[in-house]
């Protein structure tokens, strides 16, 4: 059984501890957040013990995984100190306020040899998944080009709206964008060119990624009101069909017609409500792959913190783009 130590309790605390409770062989041993009853709420869950700071439950916790759910610019301070108490870390997305602190997380768990894993969440997200295995593939020939669609209220459920400060989250740009941007790059690379344009609070922001054969284009943004729902939808257009996921329908358009595409979803109970999504799913998959690796004393290769460091990387250069 591996014995979890979770930090932070807050909306994506929740969720790993709901994903965690799913998986036979973890169970979250220990929980730390500055709020009480938010700590007492998912210790609950597992009857695990409870710290009131991250770094009381690193420095006195008997845990085999540390996960890192505090807001952003907290993650490097506790994934440093983390990675000196166990060999497997899970740390949220993005993975650093600053590229420094990235590279920072990369030389100490080379030092260490701790495993890092990155809440790139959307790698593990079915419908990506399936889209990612569509295009390796080749079935419907090559991309002629694809859209990837990212857009929220304005999140002002954390704890004290850290969320909505620049220099906490780094606005959409980094706590939402970064989610498309990351995918795209796991599926094409780093494109030849590309062009950004954002807004002066970083609430908006729009790439196009161009790869030559085709272009790709990415938008987030949280400049929504609190009553607009989450949407999260990507087109991809190959040479034979097209791909869609939008409006709650995973779709193939081919000469043929529509076809639905199926994917099988895992009955999961728990579920949280409060932030822009409610689905266990891919937070259940990413957590299900670095439990398994954990139990087996394996490398992490998926949402690396080599990659997801990466994907900051050009985060960082479309928000600095200058046309
Ligand atoms: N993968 C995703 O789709 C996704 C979605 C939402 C948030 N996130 C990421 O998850 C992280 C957490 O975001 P959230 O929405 O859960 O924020 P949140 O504000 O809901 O929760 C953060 C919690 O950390 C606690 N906290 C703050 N400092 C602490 C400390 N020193 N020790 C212990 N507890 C402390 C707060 O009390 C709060 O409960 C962020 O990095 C965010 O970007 C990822």
């Amino acid at each position: 059984m591996l014995k979890v130590g979770l930090i932070g309790c807050g909306f994506m605390g929740s969720m790993h501890a709901n994903c965690y409770n799913n998986i036979p062989d973890a169970k979250v041993t220990a929980v730390a957040d500055l709020r009480p009853e938010k700590a007492a709420e998912l210790a609950k869950i597992s009857d695990a013990a409870i710290y009131t700071t991250g770094k009381e439950l690193i420095e006195n916790a008997d845990v085999d995984i540390i996960d890192i759910c505090l807001p952003t610019y907290l993650h490097a301070e506790h994934a440093l100190l983390a990675m000196d108490k166990v060999k497997y870390v899970f740390v949220e997305k993005p993975v650093t306020l600053t590229l420094e602190e990235g590279k920072a997380l990369i030389a100490k768990a080379a030092e260490t040899g701790a495993q890092v894993q990155v809440g790139q969440v959307i790698r593990f997200w079915d419908e990506y998944v399936e889209l990612k295995k569509i295009v390796e593939s080749g079935k419907y020939d090559k991309v002629i080009n694809a859209n990837f669609r990212r857009i929220s209220p304005l999140p002002t459920w954390g704890w004290e709206n850290w969320l909505l400060d620049k220099s906490k989250s780094g606005g959409a740009g980094q706590d939402l964008h970064i989610h498309d941007v990351d995918y795209v790059l796991s599926l094409f690379g780093e494109p030849k060119t590309y062009y950004s344009v954002k807004n002066d609070n970083n609430g908006y922001v729009n790439t196009l990624m161009n790869y030559g054969d085709f272009v790709v284009g990415v938008e987030g943004t949280w400049d929504l009101p609190v009553c607009h729902p989450f949407q999260a939808t990507f087109r991809v257009v190959f040479e034979k069909a097209v791909v869609e996921n939008a409006d709650g329908k995973f779709l193939c358009y081919t000469d043929e017609g529509a076809e639905e595409i199926k994917i099988e979803k895992v009955a999961l109970s728990g579920g949280v409500s409060g932030g822009n999504i409610s689905d266990l799913g891919g937070y259940y998959n990413e957590l299900v792959y670095f439990c398994d690796k954990a139990a087996k004393g394996e490398k992490i290769e998926k949402a690396t913190v080599c990659d997801a460091v990466a994907s900051l990387d050009f985060l960082l250069r479309e928000l600095n783009f200058k046309g």
